[in-house]
């Protein structure tokens, strides 16, 4: 007899806390989002314009910043949020990563809607959170709207992970 198999659908939810201006964050997003807005300015992205300020905020409340670094081969750059958070683990490997805060400007200022990390940024930053088993909050800057997750997963469901390599 053919073996009945049953399908399983799952629903994977997030949260996502929106605010509207950064004088309604908490304290330590505000502080840390505007080291990211710092940070955006000494990017160097003479190709895209599009500058990228990273903050991390260590367990200590050290904060390490980053920028865009991009080259004229335009293969070799990396983002703000990778910068960032090398700097950070080459340093200082056992002060836990907290929180990101990530800014971005193009020709007409500061993104309306929250920066968004791309997907290799997404991938470093869940490393990250299994490194220090413990999750990073991000906070994601825009002129009309911040947008906060208390993990990077949320914004990398089914995440490749090193438990896979066994
Ligand atoms: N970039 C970042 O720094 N972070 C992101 O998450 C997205 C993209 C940079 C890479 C490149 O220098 C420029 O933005 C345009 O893609």
């Amino acid at each position: 007899m053919d073996k009945i198999s049953i399908m399983r659908k799952k629903e994977l939810k997030i949260f996502i806390y929106e605010y509207d201006t950064v004088i309604e964050l908490p304290e330590k997003d505000r502080a840390l989002i505007l080291s990211a807005r710092k940070a955006s300015e000494n990017a160097y992205a003479p190709y895209s314009k599009f500058q990228v300020g990273a903050a991390v905020l260590l367990e200590s409340g050290k904060v390490i910043k980053g920028n865009n670094q991009e080259n004229a081969d335009f293969t070799d750059g990396l983002c703000a949020e990778r910068v960032a958070l090398f700097y950070a683990n080459a340093n200082y490997p056992n002060d836990k990563v907290n929180a990101v805060a990530v800014s971005a400007k193009n020709s007409n200022g500061l993104l309306k809607q929250p920066a968004q990390p791309c997907g290799s940024c997404r991938q470093v930053l869940v490393e990250t959170e299994v490194r220090y088993n413990s999750p990073i909050r991000l906070i994601l800057d825009g002129a009309k709207k911040i947008m906060v997750v208390e993990s990077a997963e949320c914004l990398l469901p089914l995440a490749f992970k090193p438990v896979a390599l066994g």
